[in-house]
């Protein structure tokens, strides 16, 4: 997906900076887009290293003066297996990309879109920000906040009457690598499946995503979400249904439901 949004804003001539820990992935889509007619470039940036997104924000304000969309969209799965057979690593691992790498993406980029009160962020949730499903819980808990850390951003700019826009993204299935990224890592390593359930989560994972969206679809639509300052993005509406109906067990006091997409 952050291919598909990088060279879509590389199409409206925009300069891209890219910070990601595959250095060949980056180096690809840095040709691509630079074969669009912009500059790019990439910095290997492991999200979960608060100077290195620091780092990132330099190297692009020091690049193309200042940065006028920040993409906080780094993922993995995440450890998958019951809540209580992952291990602090693997909790810690996983909740140091996806929430805190988003969090210090705020702290890194905001500060000088603020400065010259103009900008956009777009923060990647997901369905899973909204609706929990079982052996996934670091991806569950970091999901929901990263949807709250978005609310709670578009609340203080509201407040500050700032001109800087947030998009949160809630992907449905899109067809992409990260499925195939957590299959990658070695049995026992941190990050990989930790138990039966844990791989039966990622069997339905895999199969959903294959039958998923294709991420250019995300790039169209999270660039048209920046042009038209929206703040929810849903890349699909099938999962309508399960959000209300977690809503409407939440204002009925019942207990929470497996929510399923509606196709
Ligand atoms: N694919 C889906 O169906 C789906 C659904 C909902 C949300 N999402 C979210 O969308 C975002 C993008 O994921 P994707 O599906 O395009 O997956 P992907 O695996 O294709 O892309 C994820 C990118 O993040 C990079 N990355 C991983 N760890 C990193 C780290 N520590 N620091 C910097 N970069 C790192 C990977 O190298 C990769 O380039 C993620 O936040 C993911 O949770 C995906």
């Amino acid at each position: 997906m952050g291919r598909a949004m990088a060279l879509r804003f590389a199409r409206a001539g925009m300069n891209i900076a890219i910070g990601d820990v595959n250095e060949d992935g980056m180096a690809a889509v840095v040709a691509e887009a630079k074969a669009l007619g912009v500059e790019a470039f990439g910095v290997y940036t492991d999200v979960a290293d608060e100077n290195a997104n620091f780092a990132l924000n330099e190297a692009a304000c020091d690049a193309f003066g200042q940065v006028n969309v920040a993409c906080l969209n780094a993922g993995v799965t995440g450890s998958a297996g019951r809540s209580w057979s992952l291990t602090k690593q693997d909790w810690d691992w996983t909740l140091g990309i996806l929430l805190d790498g988003v969090i210090h993406g705020v702290r890194a980029f905001v500060p000088g879109m603020v400065e010259h009160d103009d900008g956009h962020v777009v923060m990647t949730a997901s369905i899973a920000g909204h609706v929990s499903s079982a052996y996934s819980g670091p991806y569950m808990v970091a999901k929901h906040g990263v949807v709250a850390l978005a609310e709670t951003l578009h609340h203080e700019l509201r407040a500050e009457k700032s001109n800087i826009g947030v998009t949160c993204l809630c992907p449905g299935f899109v067809n992409t690598d990260i499925v195939a990224a957590t299959r990658r890592r070695d049995p026992g390593q941190v990050g990989a499946v930790q138990d039966k359930l844990g791989e039966k989560w990622l069997d339905f994972s895999e199969r959903a995503l294959a039958g998923g969206i294709d991420p250019e679809i995300v790039g169209e639509q999270v660039y048209d979400a920046i042009v038209d300052n929206q703040f929810w993005l849903f890349t699909d509406q099938d999962w309508d249904h399960a959000i209300g109906e977690k809503n409407q067990q939440i204002l009925t006091r019942k207990a929470p439901t497996l929510g399923h997409p509606s196709k």
